[in-house]
């Protein structure tokens, strides 16, 4: 997956996000996995730089793209086996993450909005600002890439030695 570790060499992106990835609140995301073959820091990642290099693209507060996105699945348990009274894990991890994020850091309106909606689709309320719907979208996108991801890579295999086979 080198194409998403293009973040590591992005002096722009890392000066936005350094302080909170520094963390070990934030490092501990490594220990759940997330969508089966990605730990949740990886999609934290994932999901914060491509949001912020779309949001780049259309002129949005990329500083509240870039730290929501890495914190909006702030939350340390493992969403298949724990369940709540509460509500659905769609419903009450954005509140647990919002929790834990602002006793990491000072957020913003937007970067609050940006982790209490980043479930919309599977929750009611409709984002307030376009640096919400990008996150939330791009979410949904990596879910399903990360979930894919092996049998993408067996496909290409696949495809890599019948070209071989066919001689092209
Ligand atoms: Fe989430
Ligand atoms: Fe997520």
């Amino acid at each position: 997956m080198e194409k998403y570790r293009r973040w590591q060499h992005d002096q722009e992106y890392l000066a936005l996000v350094s302080d909170l990835l520094a963390k070990p609140e934030v490092q501990r995301l490594a220990d759940f996995t997330q969508h089966h073959h990605s730990t949740r820091l990886e999609h934290s990642i994932r999901v914060s730089y491509t949001s912020y290099m779309i949001g780049k693209q259309l002129h949005l507060d990329v500083r509240a793209i870039a730290r929501a996105g890495l914190l909006h699945d702030l939350f340390y348990y493992d969403w298949r086996t724990t369940k709540f009274d509460l509500g659905t894990h769609a419903y009450v991890h954005p509140r647990i993450a919002l929790h834990n994020a602002e006793h990491l850091t000072k957020l913003s309106p937007v970067e609050r909005d940006i982790i209490i909606k980043h479930m919309w689709g599977a929750t009611l309320a409709l984002p307030k600002y376009p640096e919400s719907y990008v996150v939330s979208l791009v979410d949904d996108y990596a879910a399903t890439a990360e979930f894919m991801h092996p049998w993408r890579m067996r496909m290409l295999a696949k495809l890599g030695a019948a070209t071989v086979v066919n001689g092209k």
